[in-house]
């Protein structure tokens, strides 16, 4: 019988097809332990309370920090919860930048609502205690006097 080459080919094609077939079936290592699916973990409890709870604080500031006026309890509890004071009376500001500083806080910082009687005594606070500090010309350079 005359083999050509493309009879060659095919019955080549086939057994390879074949053999491949059968090893995806497993046909070919029956002694393989059969795949067991990992176990899956057990879903975490979505925490219920403050995931921060525990956590040491990020200040010792206390109300003795901020300058003693009206408005200063409020202002201490509302604004000292994420940074201390420092960050606070580092800041000269207008009544209208104070207003801004404060939504930045409930927008960006997510700080938890104030009510608005709270707010506007916050402001009163800010305002009275930081105000813009006055850039003197020559202020602190000798050269200038
Ligand atoms: C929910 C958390 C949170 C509360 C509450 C909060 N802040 Fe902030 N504040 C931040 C974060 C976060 C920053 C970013 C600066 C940092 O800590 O590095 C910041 C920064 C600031 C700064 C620095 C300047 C700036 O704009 O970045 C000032 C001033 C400030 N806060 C004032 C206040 C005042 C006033 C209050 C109360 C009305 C307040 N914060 C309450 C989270 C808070």
């Amino acid at each position: 019988m005359s083999l050509n080459i493309t009879h060659a080919v095919v019955v080549t094609l086939t057994a390879t097809f074949l053999l491949l077939a059968a090893d995806r079936a497993g046909e070919l290592r029956k002694n393989q332990p059969a795949y067991v699916p990992p176990a899956k973990p057990a879903v975490a409890a979505a925490p219920a309370v403050d995931p921060d709870k525990g956590k040491p604080p990020v200040h010792n500031d206390t109300v003795d920090d901020l300058p003693e006026s009206k408005g200063r309890e409020i202002t201490f509890y509302t604004c000292t919860a994420c940074h201390g004071v420092a960050l606070i009376k580092a800041q000269g500001m207008s009544r209208e930048l104070w207003d801004q500083s404060f939504d930045l806080m409930l927008t960006r910082h997510r700080m938890p609502p104030v009510k608005p009687e709270e707010r506007v005594e916050i402001l009163d606070y800010l305002t009275e205690q930081f105000p813009p500090r006055r850039r003197q010309r020559g202020g602190d350079n000798p050269f200038l006097k």
